[in-house]
């Protein structure tokens, strides 16, 4: 049902995260809650937490130096960098990642901002350019740093990761397919102001609205012509903190009858599910986190699998989509890679992540340097003069 000879998606998928790990344990101990809340009740058992010199340019530098060290940067005409955890509001990230990994001139470079969202809208519009040229390959970037204040209801949802995906025709992970389902509504569940580092979130609003925005884009999605539910093999959604998909998967299997079980349903989405509850939230990066989890840990052989998409961005915008596994997919995992990079994050205790926290407003609108601390590849080495300096580590 592709619509066109022409076959477009994602060709590979790499994932990066923070180098420091708090244990969700810790946390709850701190403020005296049974840790059965954070493990079980939101589904997330550790966050990951930046170091001074780790932001958003550095993580999605990393994820997209594995794409670049397997692909080559030659063609690759436009970056696109979606976060909500930006850097400049006028320069995109992605001008500091074009640099750092020696990209060409002729690119261009472009930020986009919709909440946990806009990573999708990058999907879409790097196959656009695609489909009116099939010789384009667009980088697309996802990387974030969810953080709300200390001590707030959301603080056990934060965490840090980026994607970084290729997209072309003939694609060998993932072919997607061209009809979607599109919510758009004016509310305010979370946002974050320009003068605060954190956000603020309604939380259980934010729980609703997007239950709301899921039956919304679903809706649209049936209208014009989408698969019904049981053509789909598994789910994939944004995931704040893993229950939430799991709530998620639960109203979408009742909004369209299906009479699967809990165990069912629970066999269409766990897989995806696997990284996040290490990472925490990472925002635009999250749904595709989860794509990369599902494939790496389902033990299925997915490939032909159809999976179901479901990206939200509070505000909210929200888009139900779909794709196809390709053959052979399981050739261009970094399995071994992107467990090291969770299991050989640096444990760190609740004083030295409280410490972090408070220091990232601490030297706003000022020059410093950081501490070479991140094992990483690439390091924010500090502000001069209002110019963030970065570095190959
Ligand atoms: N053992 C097991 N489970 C327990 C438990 C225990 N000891 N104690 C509590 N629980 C369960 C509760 O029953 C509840 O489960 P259900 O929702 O299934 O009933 C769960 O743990 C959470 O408990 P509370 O609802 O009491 O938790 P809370 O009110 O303190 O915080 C939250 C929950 C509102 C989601 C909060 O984490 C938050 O504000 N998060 C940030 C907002 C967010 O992520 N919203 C998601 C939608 S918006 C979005 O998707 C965009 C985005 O990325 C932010």
């Amino acid at each position: 049902m592709t619509g066109s000879a022409l076959r477009v998606g994602i060709h590979d998928l790499a994932f990066a995260t923070a180098h420091q790990v708090l244990d969700l344990r810790e946390l709850a101990e701190h403020h005296g809650v049974d840790v059965g809340k954070y493990y079980v009740g939101i589904g997330q058992t550790e966050m990951s937490v930046p170091a001074a010199d780790e932001d958003i340019v550095t993580m999605g530098a990393e994820a997209a130096a594995h794409i670049i060290a397997r692909h080559g940067s030659d063609g690759i005409r436009t970056l696109l960098f979606a976060t909500e955890s930006g850097v400049d509001q006028s320069k995109s990230a992605g001008v500091f990642v074009h640099s750092l990994l020696g990209m060409g001139e002729h690119c261009r470079v472009v930020e986009l901002k919709q909440a946990c969202y806009s990573a999708t809208a990058a999907l879409q519009f790097a196959l656009g350019l695609v489909a009116r040229d099939p010789r384009e390959r667009v980088l697309v970037i996802a990387s974030d740093i969810a953080r709300y204040a200390l001590d707030s209801s959301g603080e056990p949802t934060q965490g840090a990761a980026a994607v970084a995906f290729l997209v072309t025709a003939d694609p060998a992970l993932l072919e997607i397919e061209p009809v979607t389902g599109l919510h758009t509504d004016d509310i305010s569940d979370f946002w974050r102001p320009n003068y605060l580092s954190t956000a603020l979130v309604d939380g259980k609003y934010s729980l609703a609205a997007y239950l709301r925005s899921l039956e919304g884009a679903w809706a649209e999605y049936g209208a014009r012509g989408g698969f019904a539910f049981d053509r789909f093999d598994r789910f994939c959604y944004h995931q704040p903190f893993t229950k939430m998909a799991v709530k998620a998967h639960d109203r979408l299997a009742a909004l369209a009858g299906s009479e699967l079980d809990r165990e069912q349903r629970g066999a269409q989405l766990e897989a995806s599910l696997v990284i996040n509850r290490r990472t925490g939230n990472s925002y635009t990066a999250s749904i595709y986190v989860g794509l990369l989890s599902l494939l790496e840990h389902d033990e299925a052989d997915l490939s032909g699998a159809r999976i179901g998409f479901f990206s939200y961005g509070s505000g909210s915008v929200s888009e139900f989509f779909s794709g196809v596994v390709q053959p052979g997919y399981r050739d261009l995992l970094r399995r071994d890679a992107d467990r090291r990079a969770l299991n050989d994050r640096v444990p760190i205790d609740v004083e030295r992540y409280r410490r972090l926290h408070e220091d990232v407003d601490a030297v706003l609108g000022e020059d410093y340097s950081t501490a070479a601390e991140t094992p990483g590849p690439f390091r924010f080495a500090g502000v001069d003069d209002h110019v963030r300096r970065y570095e190959r580590a």
